[in-house]
């Protein structure tokens, strides 16, 4: 058989692409070797609609131990009773838990997209605010934290059913038991997407989610390091509280509804390859070189955020508690837009960000949002951080001048030379 010269070359490319750059996206990451392998392995070739010992298709006997040692590790990393591992994505595990919680035209309370959140907890151009009925929070123009007064009286306004917490832009910590004081006044469910943050509280670096939300959505793919993917989690299983009962007329446990709503509410077959992957990065997140890693997130990006002040780029919030800064360039008179194709152009991958009350369109922006998940991976540390916000101000300095931007990506390959990404590959 003849090999298909034309992708594999692309792969090459892209592996090339990955190794010579500064990697600042920050919901981006360099999951392990291992779980490459597992991911590009014959499991693709299974069918296993249904679930470990419930299967609708024969031969699964296999992949059942497969999906529950996935299962048994994620319960393990984050002390919890329930985990569903299927969810394809982020968008699905957010999606499978709407369809177990909410009806049609239900009302949902979430982060603001332009504040921060994610177009799956209520944008007008997602199924969460196209199916159910969105209302928003956002975050304080003066201290750019979450605005938790705000999401109290929009709470009692709007008796959401259900209040999601988490974001794609946030640099702060949640106030979890506040949210649940909000959401239990009102009688609502609090669902937590901790897509961004999973690593470091996996590892209890940031506040624990899990007794105060009811329902836990994550990525696997951001500072969790594994291959992309979503997943769906409880910390204590419950009945829902709104009367849904079985063919036996028994309430429906929670688990049973967010099982069925993954399958068959909104997936067929599971991706077992993908499930070896996770369970492959979960084994390794349980592993003390894990913990390592998420401390050193913590510290690479609180110096990184202090050193940006130090050049006086305005951090919304003033700091970081997790893996990120969002950055507001109105004071350096350049667009998210134009910073993140000059950046480009030098090898520094970062992306142009709306920043909360942003005068500029979604396509332009005023920020950029910078993450080190990826650049930890590489092994950069603290005194690192130098490089990186050196090269990244003289672009924002100088966006237009080719010759400081060829400078700089010939900087930035030499550096990235001394943090070898999967020598294993040649
Ligand atoms: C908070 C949050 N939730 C969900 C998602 C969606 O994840 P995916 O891209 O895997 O669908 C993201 C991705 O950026 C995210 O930041």
């Amino acid at each position: 058989m003849q090999k298909d010269t034309q992708i594999f070359d692309l792969i090459h490319q892209e592996l090339g692409r990955q190794r010579s750059g500064l990697e600042l996206i920050a919901s981006e990451n360099f999951t392990s070797l291992q779980s490459i392998q597992a991911m590009g392995s014959v499991l693709t070739n299974k069918y296993a609609e249904g679930y470990p010992g419930h299967r609708y298709y024969a031969g699964c006997e296999i992949v059942d131990q497969v999906e529950q040692l996935a299962i048994d590790r994620l319960k393990a990393i984050f002390n919890i009773e329930f985990a569903n591992v299927q969810p394809h994505s982020g968008a699905q595990a957010n999606a499978a838990v709407a369809l177990a919680v909410l009806n049609p035209g239900d009302k949902i309370l979430g982060l603001d997209l332009s504040m921060g959140g994610h177009l799956t907890h209520g944008s007008a151009v997602n199924y969460s605010g196209k199916i159910y009925e969105p209302h928003f929070y956002g975050v304080k123009k003066e201290t750019g934290y979450v605005d938790y007064e705000q999401m109290e009286s929009q709470a009692q306004a709007v008796k959401p059913k259900m209040i999601i917490c988490g974001a794609s832009a946030y640099s702060r910590d949640w106030d979890y038991k506040r949210i649940r004081e909000i959401a239990d006044s009102v009688g609502a469910i609090v669902m937590a997407d901790i897509a961004h943050p999973a690593g470091l509280i996996a590892k209890q670096l940031l506040n624990d989610p899990f007794d105060y939300c009811h329902i836990v959505t994550s990525t696997t793919h951001k500072t969790l390091r594994g291959p992309r993917g979503g997943i769906i989690m409880m910390r204590k299983d419950f009945e829902n509280p709104w009367g849904v009962k079985d063919n036996k007329g028994n309430l429906k446990t929670m688990s049973s509804m967010i099982n069925l709503a993954v399958f068959p509410g909104i997936q067929g077959g599971p991706l077992e390859h993908v499930i070896a992957g996770k369970a492959v990065a979960f084994g390794e997140v349980l592993s003390d070189d894990y913990t390592e890693y998420a401390l050193q997130i913590q510290k690479n990006a609180q110096e990184l955020a202090k050193l940006l002040v130090a050049k006086d780029y305005n951090i919304i919030s003033g700091g970081t508690d997790n893996h990120l800064v969002l950055i507001d360039l109105r004071n350096k008179n350049i667009s998210g837009k134009k910073a993140e194709q000059a950046l480009v152009k030098a090898e520094i991958t970062c992306n142009k960000n709306m920043v909360p009350f942003d005068d500029k369109s979604a396509f332009i922006t005023s920020g950029v949002r910078i993450g080190v998940p990826a650049v930890t991976t590489r092994g950069l540390k603290e005194k690192d951080m130098q490089f990186i916000v050196d090269s990244f101000d003289k672009i924002i300095r100088n966006p237009e001048d080719e010759n400081v931007i060829a400078g700089i990506k010939g900087d930035v390959n030499a550096f990235m030379k001394d943090f070898p990404l999967y020598p294993e590959l040649g």
